[in-house]
């Protein structure tokens, strides 16, 4: 019979999102009730584990974190053990102490740890395993781009977040007779943009995966207002680009496991439209406010279905695993499949048809 391990460990690797908080009370209950566990939960992610920073979880400590935003254990998507930053001689040099994560772990005498996080946190997480940490994955992102599972918990929210505003957008939109451009975040993959563009009734959508024609763009606001429609959402994922042209990047943050960070082709848009028709555009970019707030029940519920079957994976010691959701079933996806891949929006999917088909322009065609 297989040994049930006593004591592991977690941590929330990558940027911070909603659900977070419900996914390690998930995590930290299951083991408490259903295995008597006990659990050492590290701080500002992987950086916890280097430098030993955590906190012994109980019951008790997650009680009431449930509809919390953020998360309990603090976040970093800079510190990564095998590309280290560190300050010596006055000077920040980069070292691998993967060795020292490896000790910690050791020192704490866990057997197991639960990483929760995206693709960043995901590559270093299938790295410490081939370091022979027992490991078992948590796919969370509001980007929604992580490879091997349908659904990331935290997109819902975003996504929820994102709707509101294009609807509050929306009004003053048609009031000022304005094109009115909302940069939504999701790095490499558009699903953000194009769902919530979905949702809220966007007239243009710009996705990653679509690189977009500014000529297409314009000529579709000029149809709206021939047909006395003077106003136009136009929603723009962070990683869109034009026909033969390149993403906008915002800054490089050294150290991180994906050191680009996206952000500003909402405002070449917007000034690419002005230049060419005779319009009035703002921009609203909506950035790290769709990764605040409290979960919504879809995101509390995916949260805990992922928190319990992680554990459950470690009570069975079936290592190396991502819980991930396909369907409606959860099911468990070998990290090493999942680690530096990027799950896209497809081009035949049914999301870009039905976006065309509603009348929408997603900056490729009319
Ligand atoms: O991956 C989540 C995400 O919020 C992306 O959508 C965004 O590009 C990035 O993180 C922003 O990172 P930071 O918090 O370092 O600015």
């Amino acid at each position: 019979m297989k040994k049930i391990p006593k004591r592991i460990g977690i941590l929330t690797g990558g940027g911070d999102c909603p659900g977070l908080n419900a996914v390690i009370r998930a995590v930290v209950k299951t083991a408490v009730n259903d295995y008597g566990m006990a659990i050492v939960g590290f701080l500002d992610g992987f950086e916890g584990l280097v430098e030993n920073k955590f906190v012994d979880l109980t019951s008790d400590s997650v009680s009431g974190i449930l509809t919390r935003g953020g998360t309990i254990l603090g976040a970093s998507n800079k510190a990564d053990p095998f590309n280290y930053r560190m300050l010596e001689g006055g000077k920040y040099i980069y070292r691998d102490r993967s060795d020292q994560a490896l000790k910690t772990f050791e020192e704490h005498g866990l057997e197991a740890l639960i990483s929760i996080g995206g693709d960043g946190t995901m590559v270093v997480t299938n790295k410490l395993a081939q370091k022979n940490i027992p490991v078992v994955g948590i796919p969370k992102t509001i980007d929604n781009d992580l490879y091997g599972t349908d659904v990331t918990f935290g997109f819902d929210s975003a996504l929820t977040t994102a709707t509101e505003a294009i609807d509050k957008i929306h009004t003053t939109a048609q009031s000022h007779h304005r094109v009115m451009v909302i940069e939504v975040m999701g790095r490499y993959a558009g699903w953000l943009a194009l769902c919530s563009g979905i949702s809220g009734g966007g007239d243009i959508i710009l996705i990653p995966e679509l690189a977009y024609d500014i000529n297409c763009i314009c000529e579709k606001i000029k149809q709206r207002k021939y047909h006395s429609r003077y106003f136009s959402i136009l929603v723009v994922g962070e990683g869109a680009k034009p026909k033969g042209g390149d993403v906008v990047v915002m800054k490089t943050v050294d150290g991180s496991p994906e050191p680009i960070r996206l952000g500003g082709v909402g405002h070449k848009v917007a000034s690419e439209i002005e230049e060419k028709i005779e319009v009035e555009t703002r921009v609203t970019i909506l950035g790290h406010l769709l990764r605040g707030g409290i979960p919504t029940p879809a995101d509390r519920l995916l949260a805990t279905r992922y928190g319990f079957a992680a554990v459950q994976q470690v009570a069975d010691r079936n290592f190396g695993q991502m819980v991930a959701l396909r369907g409606n079933e959860i099911v468990t996806v070998p990290i090493v499949e999942v680690a530096g891949k990027t799950r896209t929006i497809p081009p035949d999917s049914p999301l870009i048809a039905l976006a065309r088909s509603v009348g929408t322009c997603l900056g490729d065609s009319l």
